[in-house]
């Protein structure tokens, strides 16, 4: 991994405006991402989970500029090695980077347009790019369909002949064809059985140490991204409210609702009896976040003080260790193992 920071993310806000009546007047915003920061460096895998609807994808949208952010800076170094502003430049200017950032959406089943056979599939992007044609193009889609463990023989092939892996081995392979240096995979395995789950993070592993990827691999559950990723990050409404290296999160989560998410991953060790800790109440609307700390209305810890009033900012409490909680040195959490 190199020290370099390929994406340096800061203070990222994504709101949505609601509409409401005849004049469709906006009456308020849903703030999905709220004021979110990280890095990640060359060749780095950084897992991103939190429960459904708390922010993941439209990070992820936004980054890739799918979205005008709202307020914020997304720095991104370019294969040429100049930074460039993202969340600034002009429209004009984003299509070179279309191709070095890519996203592996999660659904192998709607993100394939099932009326075109897997050549023109994973050939289109070439050709978009005019990267290549013809017979080149040809032999370009064979060769990233062994790359992803699909017979190139099956080229001519509609979407709906192949079973779910294989389909996201095809968008896997698409997303591939530009030789891209960032990938956002926004649960790639979610769509797909459990047996076959494995099979493809393996590959995206293999993938990114024999390409140098740099990953930002979303999901909503950690056990899918504890392997794969070097740092975590958990977001809760819009926010990331902690941040570590994979390993140290998992045995020693700061923040009350990583322990919550630490607490359902399953125990490697099937005689460990895991105590899942499970969270009242519902996830609050980003429309109308809590006062205070966003998780304080579900937290077994919250105190009636600053939890209920100040917002906890993301501070560094170990190195590397990144924590939004004012309790985060008191409390004693339970990780993976004790
Ligand atoms: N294009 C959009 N317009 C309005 N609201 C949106 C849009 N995209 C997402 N949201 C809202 O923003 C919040 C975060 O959504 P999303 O980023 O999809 O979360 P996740 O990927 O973590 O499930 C949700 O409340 C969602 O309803
Ligand atoms: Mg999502």
């Amino acid at each position: 991994m190199s020290d370099e920071y390929i994406l340096e993310v800061s203070n990222l806000r994504q709101y949505f405006p609601i509409r409401s009546g005849f004049l469709q007047r906006v009456v308020g915003q849903i703030k999905a991402v709220d004021g979110v920061s990280f890095a990640v460096k060359q060749n780095e895998v950084l897992g991103l989970v939190g429960e459904s609807g708390c922010g993941k994808t439209t990070v992820g949208r936004t980054v890739l500029r799918l979205y005008d952010p709202t307020a914020g800076e997304i720095w991104y170094r370019t294969r040429s090695g100049e930074r460039v502003n993202v969340a600034q430049l002009p429209p004009g200017e984003l299509k070179p980077l279309r191709r070095e950032m890519r996203m592996i959406f999660q659904d192998p089943f709607s993100s394939l347009n099932p009326r075109r056979t897997v050549k023109e599939l994973i050939g289109e992007p070439l050709q978009i790019h005019r990267v290549a044609r013809g017979r080149a193009l040809e032999e370009r889609v064979a060769q990233l369909m062994a790359e992803v463990g699909l017979d190139p023989a099956y080229m001519e092939r509609y979407p709906h002949e192949f079973s779910g892996g294989q389909r996201q081995r095809i968008g896997i392979a698409r997303t591939l064809s530009l030789s891209p240096r960032l990938i956002i995979a926004d649960e790639p395995v979610s769509a797909l059985d459990v047996s076959v789950q494995a099979q493809v993070l393996n590959l995206l592993q293999s993938l990114k140490d024999e390409f140098g990827l740099t990953l930002l691999f979303i999901a909503h559950d950690l056990s899918v991204v504890e392997h794969i990723s070097d740092r975590i990050a958990v977001m809760y409404v819009g926010k990331i409210v902690e941040m570590a290296p994979a390993e140290e999160l998992l045995r020693r989560p700061l923040h009350p609702y990583a322990e919550a998410l630490v607490s359902a991953v399953p125990p490697a060790d099937p005689d460990l009896q895991s105590r899942r800790i499970i969270l009242e109440g519902d996830v609050p609307s980003p429309a109308n976040p809590p006062a205070g700390c966003v998780f304080h209305p579900r937290c077994r810890y919250a105190n009636s003080g600053s939890c209920r009033t100040v917002e906890p900012p993301l501070q560094e409490v170990e190195p590397g260790h990144f924590v939004a909680c004012h309790l985060a040195k008191e409390l004693h959490l339970a990780g993976i193992g004790g």
